[in-house]
């Protein structure tokens, strides 16, 4: 296609006015494409501010209602909870994962309570807030992050999640074939409906620090977790690990962190048909707010230019900790 040259194309013309460049916009950001992180504590009217995370706080579970409400309010459809599990009861195993009356599952039930289906709520299916070590899955004798001993244990917690009232367990551990084996329990359990949403492109990433601050497994790591989780130098292989995992029975994928793999978003768009959401993780977050503190910008303008990115990237929604921000800048 050949395009008339200037003066008889001028794209400035479009945008002189506020109303043109409305009318042109191409993408849009509603609160509907938000999911907003939430870190869930033990207690009661307990709310401790994470020194990472500025404006993010760990709140006990009628903290978490309280978080779940006005995300009703604000039109934000759905909640991602993360728990911050007291360290005794963290194990090598991570048992404390599955059990039908942890926080997480306390936390999903109160709010299931308080809002009924006026919300989504996501829960993340991993290992660290729960083990000794930090590590998404089960250590064998070598120090080697055990594949399918780990699924496993994943399926365990991901039905005691469904069953606790969860809309969609969100798989964040990385190992192989867990999509798979927790779809096929879930229907054997009767959920149905309860969805997966993978994260089937999960980086090891320097941005992840603030949030290992949040849930308490950061102290607690040794190593890293390049054994599972994916090289940022690698494309083509988030695609292979989307293929497998939309094969497997995810319902929806997920890319993260977000702002530094907006062309794995966008060739996952183009490759496959299937919802595509963003983490934009706590680093980015921390990195938006210290922008703020350090005069480099508005909050409003530094983060919606950001967010906006992750739409045109083709993204159906972005998890953030700026979530309820946004849905104000978005006059909800
Ligand atoms: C762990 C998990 C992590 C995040 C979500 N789930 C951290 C990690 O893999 O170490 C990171 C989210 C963030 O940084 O905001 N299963």
């Amino acid at each position: 296609m050949t395009y008339a040259s200037y003066p008889a194309t001028r794209l400035r013309r479009s945008r002189a006015q506020e109303w043109s460049r409305r009318m042109h916009r191409e993408t849009v950001l509603t609160p509907a494409d938000l999911i907003w992180p939430l870190f869930v504590i033990e207690g009661q009217g307990a709310r401790e501010d994470i020194a990472t995370l500025p404006g993010v706080a760990r709140w006990s579970i009628d903290g978490i209602v309280a978080r779940a409400k006005e995300a009703v309010k604000l039109g934000i459809p759905c909640v991602a909870l993360f728990p911050n599990t007291p360290p005794g009861r963290r194990s090598d195993d991570g048992a404390e994962a599955y059990n039908p009356d942890n926080l997480m599952c306390r936390a999903i039930r109160a709010i299931r309570d308080a809002c009924g289906s006026d919300i989504g709520i996501l829960t993340d299916v991993a290992l660290d807030p729960y083990t000794s070590h930090g590590q998404d899955g089960l250590v064998d004798a070598r120090g080697y992050v055990a594949n399918d001993e780990t699924v496993a244990v994943l399926v365990d917690q991901a039905i005691s999640q469904a069953e606790a009232g969860a809309d969609i367990v969100a798989p964040s551990d990385m190992m192989d074939g867990r999509v798979r084996a927790i779809r096929m329990a879930l229907e054997m359990g009767g959920h149905h409906n309860v969805q997966i949403m993978s994260y089937a492109a999960k980086y090891a990433s320097a941005f992840y620090g603030p949030f290992r601050d949040a849930v308490g497994s950061g102290g607690l790591l040794k190593g890293d977790k390049k054994s599972y989780q994916m090289d940022p130098a690698n494309g083509d292989e988030a695609l292979r690990e989307i293929a497998l995992d939309i094969a497997e029975g995810a319902d929806s994928i997920m890319i993260k962190p977000g702002l530094a793999y907006l062309d794995v978003i966008w060739r996952a768009r183009q490759q496959f048909s299937v919802p595509v959401f963003a983490y934009q993780v706590s680093g980015e977050y921390a990195m938006i707010e210290a922008g703020v503190a350090a005069g480099i910008g508005s909050r409003e303008a530094l983060l919606m230019e950001k967010l906006i990115a992750f739409k045109r990237a083709g993204c159906s929604g972005i998890l953030t900790y700026h979530a309820p921000d946004a849905a104000r800048f978005l006059g909800a």
